[in-house]
């Protein structure tokens, strides 16, 4: 595991931009997993910049979302495949045919979890992850006690996760219970992982990841088997690191 602080969350941003884009410039046809939330934005940004000003070419990349929220329309601004088309396909001018999201609004979410590993299998496997870090120390939705051998499935959203993602709904009840997410086995199969956290909030669970013991209750902590995982953070969400 390999830990970098950086002074600021915007420079988190920079530099782990700067790491996807080199991997697409060894592989151009690249297969990334995006995560979403608050704490990637800046990486889409910067590689936006980057493809708008031509240092770097995105067109043959391919990209599988780590979850979705069960229960909302695609049409919601807060669907995940609505994040993901506003903030990473738009941006970067990503074939929308390459950029896959769970189904959440499938009847049979079971089914759509298979059908979205046997997408991820069929393209070759994920070749850089990106991770944000929950409060509680999951990643994509795996809450606390996640199974460490998890796929895609269906999983109920702590009431932690829930009052933590408010901020993205009018009011704390329009948060969806439910989601399909990746599993900690569907993570922990990419070639490589770049978790990235800023802030003070995720310090904890920062903390709890890089230096706690493997276990379920931090979800996180499995990325200390992982053969090249990389937590980049600000001095904020460094600072419970000894
Ligand atoms: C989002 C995801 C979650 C978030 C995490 C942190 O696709 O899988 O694990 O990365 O909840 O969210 P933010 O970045 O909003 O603090």
């Amino acid at each position: 595991m390999e830990i970098v602080i950086l002074p600021s969350a915007a420079e988190v941003g920079v530099l782990a931009a700067r790491k996807i884009a080199r991997v697409v410039r060894d592989k151009p046809d690249a297969v990334l997993g995006l995560a979403t939330g608050s704490s990637p934005l800046a990486i889409y940004a910067a590689l936006a910049e980057q493809t708008r000003d031509g240092s770097l070419d995105v067109s043959r990349v391919s990209a599988f979302a780590l979850d979705e929220y069960v229960g909302i329309p695609a049409e919601h601004p807060e669907s995940y495949a609505a994040v993901i088309a506003r903030e990473v396909t738009g941006p970067l001018h990503l074939d929308p045919a390459g950029v896959q999201v769970p189904d959440g609004r499938a009847v049979d979410l079971e089914a759509a979890g298979e059908r979205y590993e046997e997408a991820i299998r069929a393209a070759g496997g994920v070749d850089l992850q990106i991770l944000g870090i929950g409060a509680n120390g999951h990643v994509g939705f795996n809450e606390p006690t996640s199974s460490f051998a998890s796929r895609t499935r269906i999983k109920t959203l702590t009431e932690r996760t829930r009052s933590d993602n408010a901020r993205f709904f009018d009011s704390a009840d329009d948060v969806p219970t439910h989601c399909l997410t990746q599993g900690l086995g569907t993570i922990m199969d990419a070639r490589e992982l770049l978790l990235v956290a800023q802030g003070p909030a995720k310090a904890a669970a920062v903390a709890a990841a890089v230096e706690g013991p493997v276990t379920s209750m931090c979800p996180a902590s499995i990325l200390q088997h992982h053969r090249r995982a990389t937590i980049m953070v600000d001095e904020d969400a460094a600072a419970r690191l000894t």
